[in-house]
């Protein structure tokens, strides 16, 4: 009965509001963190393609398992995206609250956000956007990953890039803005790092965070540039595993002595 009448009210019999949308706040932060920082240690891992295919093929390996394996699993890697995905779809759930929902609503926003020329509000009206296009591109990238854990190496990573290079660009450039963007709304948000100006923390911690976003969109950028070298000097090739070069010299010593 008293579900009955919060129902229609919004309050409870005792006159209280209910604490579910401060703890769903709690979840989207908490989640967001997560991916946030999932995010820097993805850049870094995948980007090792920069040093050489052999330190991204250790990588890749890493996941699988080969640290305490005889033989590499990638479904290791399918069960870590899995766990990934989760979050993902959680953090997007609790996301989808916020988005105005109606003609009118994005409306009053747009007009609101070019009157004040607040740079918070333009902030989130990108998140917005780049985590709607998210929904999309997140998803699809996790499923590839999901699916096809084994093609994960120089030569498969290459192959993809080469075919999906416009599809990574949206994705890197929805990303690396609205992981910024999050990180930098979570520090306002709950007060971290912060000092005795509030203004003044504001204008520093907006100047590490464009810092962080030119720095992975360099990173990203970079990092696909090479994939996409990769995927194309072997194309006629495209589908073949990559075997790293120590084992490619001691197959070769094999072959030489039998
Ligand atoms: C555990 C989960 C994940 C795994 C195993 C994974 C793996 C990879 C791999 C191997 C690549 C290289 C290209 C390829 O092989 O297709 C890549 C690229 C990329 N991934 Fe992920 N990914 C994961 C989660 C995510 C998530 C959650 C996002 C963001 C929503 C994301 C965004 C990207 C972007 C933007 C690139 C392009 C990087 C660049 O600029 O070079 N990934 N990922």
């Amino acid at each position: 009965m008293s579900d009955l009448i919060e129902g229609f009210l919004g309050k409870s019999v005792e006159g209280k509001k209910s604490r579910l949308p401060a703890k769903l706040d709690f979840v989207q932060s908490a989640t967001g963190l997560f991916l946030g920082l999932f995010m820097w240690g993805h850049m870094f891992f995948v980007s090792t393609i920069l040093i050489s295919k052999d330190a991204m093929y250790a990588v890749a390996k890493f996941f699988e398992g080969s640290a305490f394996l005889n033989e590499p699993r990638p479904i290791l890697v399918s069960g870590v995206v899995f766990f990934v995905f989760i979050v993902f779809i959680v953090h997007a759930a609790m996301g989808m609250r916020k988005l105005p929902t109606s003609f009118r609503q994005w409306q009053v926003y747009r007009t609101h956000m070019k009157m004040m020329k607040h740079e918070d509000t333009t902030l989130w009206f990108i998140q917005a956007v780049t985590g709607f296009a998210m929904f999309f591109l997140g998803s699809a990238h996790l499923f590839l990953m999901l699916t096809q854990p084994g093609t994960i190496d120089p030569y498969g990573s290459g192959d993809r890039m080469l075919l999906l290079w416009p599809f990574y660009i949206l994705l890197l450039l929805s990303v690396e803005f609205h992981g910024g963007i999050g990180l930098y709304r979570l520090c306002v948000k709950w007060g971290w790092f912060e000092g005795s100006d509030a203004k003044v923390t504001r204008k520093n911690l907006k100047k590490v965070k464009w810092a962080i976003t030119v720095f992975f969109l360099a990173l990203g950028f970079l990092t696909m540039a090479a994939y996409f070298k990769i995927g194309l000097d072997h194309r006629d090739n495209a589908g073949e595993r990559y075997h790293p070069s120590a084992m490619v010299i001691t197959h070769m010593n094999v072959g030489v002595k039998s």
